[in-house]
């Protein structure tokens, strides 16, 4: 089965094909971009990796420890209450960014790895058993990986794996087979951090679902570019990292469906995640809290909601068709400007993020990324935590350069200059 660009985000976000907001305008909230860097403007091209973090989101992280730091769900005075107010508020706002139905369904976890291993803890180790499958895809990020291979060995269950095409397309039709195993478990990742290949999620999610499996979708590089709706997708797990949308460091969520969620047992256990503790036994909390051990980070969690409401004020049709518009003006003036550039991934940009691979020939991409930063331009050089992915397509690393709301057309002309001086440097 092909994906055709109707499959793609874009099939849903034509009613804003041109970007509708001036992302010139947006960088100016970002205060980390106005400086310079090694003597040149600075230009952030590893957005991928982490994004950088708005002022509204600083200042309201500032707010939280400047005037109501305090634990949460404890404190029966004003600043504790205030701090329980935030904290669930941002649990609010987080759900709303991703549609889902209700916010006691979002588990505020670290990052993306935390979620997807909250689940194949918890959920997996009550429901594989020997022999039972999981099906995975060859693009999937480490943390969509490990913790998969952790749980099969332990339980003697199995791993199978979605092939891609050489330019990065998930094959459908070996997974219409791979389903005749009745997998318990379908878990790939929204949008791939090294390719950019956006998936078909709801196509997927519903043929995982005829065949009896749970999906999970790792949607780390999803919910900083696209609109995400997890009713509409269907899935039942969605995992994601504040701190690739816009959002502090060690900020992240889970979504699942209550009813998962209140079968699950606890992944972490101790304070806050009970209701009643006696010497030898113990009754759990509600959701979501069931799944909060310990005290947890309450400013980058409000803060976290801070960045919801922001990209939700950019509105995430625009952020995507900004991310498209990028692409495809770098997908066009990479191989025309840069002689030699090799690019990998789909090449039509309604099925692509904004993350750009390439490699230049006879230069290893550590090398590309280093000459970059002594003109200011950062990008990542290596396996992005997709060594398999890597593998598959016979690379032993790749350079990306990855875009977010702040992202110009400027930042890729400086790109192209910074690829040229690395080629006169080492004179390829
Ligand atoms: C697709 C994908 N999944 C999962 C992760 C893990 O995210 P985190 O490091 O925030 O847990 C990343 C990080 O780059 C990613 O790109």
């Amino acid at each position: 089965m092909a994906i055709t660009s109707e499959s793609s985000v874009d099939a849903v976000a034509v009613a804003h094909p041109r970007p509708a907001f001036d992302p010139a305008v947006v960088r100016r909230d970002f205060p980390i971009l106005d400086q310079e860097i090694n003597g040149h403007p600075f230009v952030y091209l590893d957005s991928a990796s982490s994004s950088q973090k708005p002022q509204v989101v600083i200042d309201a992280m500032a707010d939280y420890y400047c005037r109501y730091n305090a634990n949460v769900h404890r404190g029966i005075y004003t600043i504790g209450e205030q701090a329980t107010a935030a904290y669930e508020q941002a649990r609010a706002r987080v759900g709303r960014f991703i549609n889902a139905p209700d916010s006691h369904e979002i588990v505020f976890t670290r990052n993306a790895t935390e979620a997807i291993n909250l689940v194949s803890y918890s959920w997996g180790r009550r429901n594989i058993g020997r022999g039972d499958a999981i099906v995975l895809t060859e693009m999937e990020h480490h943390a969509n990986l490990v913790p998969w291979q952790i749980l099969v060995q332990e339980k003697d269950g199995d791993l199978e794996f979605i092939p891609i095409t050489d330019d990065g397309i998930l094959r459908l039709d070996v997974f219409e087979v791979l389903l005749r195993l009745r997998p318990k478990l379908v878990a790939f990742t929204h949008v791939s951090n090294t390719l950019g290949t956006i998936n078909p999620v709801r196509e997927m999610t519903e043929m995982a679902h005829a065949a009896g499996a749970l999906v999970l979708v790792d949607g780390a590089q999803a919910a900083p570019h696209v609109p995400i709706d997890v009713q509409e997708l269907g899935c039942d797990f969605y995992a994601f990292s504040g701190h690739k949308m816009l959002a502090p460091m060690g900020s992240g969520a889970l979504w699942a469906r209550r009813e998962l969620l209140e079968s699950m047992p606890p992944f972490l256990s101790g304070g806050e995640m009970i209701r009643e503790v006696h010497l030898r036994r113990s009754d759990f909390n509600e959701i979501p809290w069931k799944f909060e051990a310990g005290t947890p980070a309450v400013g980058d969690s409000i803060g976290m909601g801070v960045a919801a409401e922001y990209l939700m004020d950019l509105g995430m049709d625009a952020v995507r068709a900004h991310e498209r518009e990028l692409v495809e003006y770098a997908l066009d003036v990479l191989p025309r400007e840069v002689p030699g550039i090799a690019l990998y991934g789909p090449m039509d940009p309604s099925l692509r993020g904004g993350v750009v691979p390439f490699n230049l020939p006879d230069v290893h991409p550590h090398d590309v990324a280093q000459v970059l930063d002594r003109f200011g331009v950062a990008v990542r050089a290596g396996h992005h935590c997709t060594m398999p992915l890597h593998e598959r397509l016979d690379l032993a690393a790749t350079a990306r350069a990855s875009f977010n709301v702040y992202s110009t057309r400027g930042d890729i002309d400086a790109l192209v200059a910074g690829l040229k001086e690395v080629q006169r440097v080492f004179d390829v």
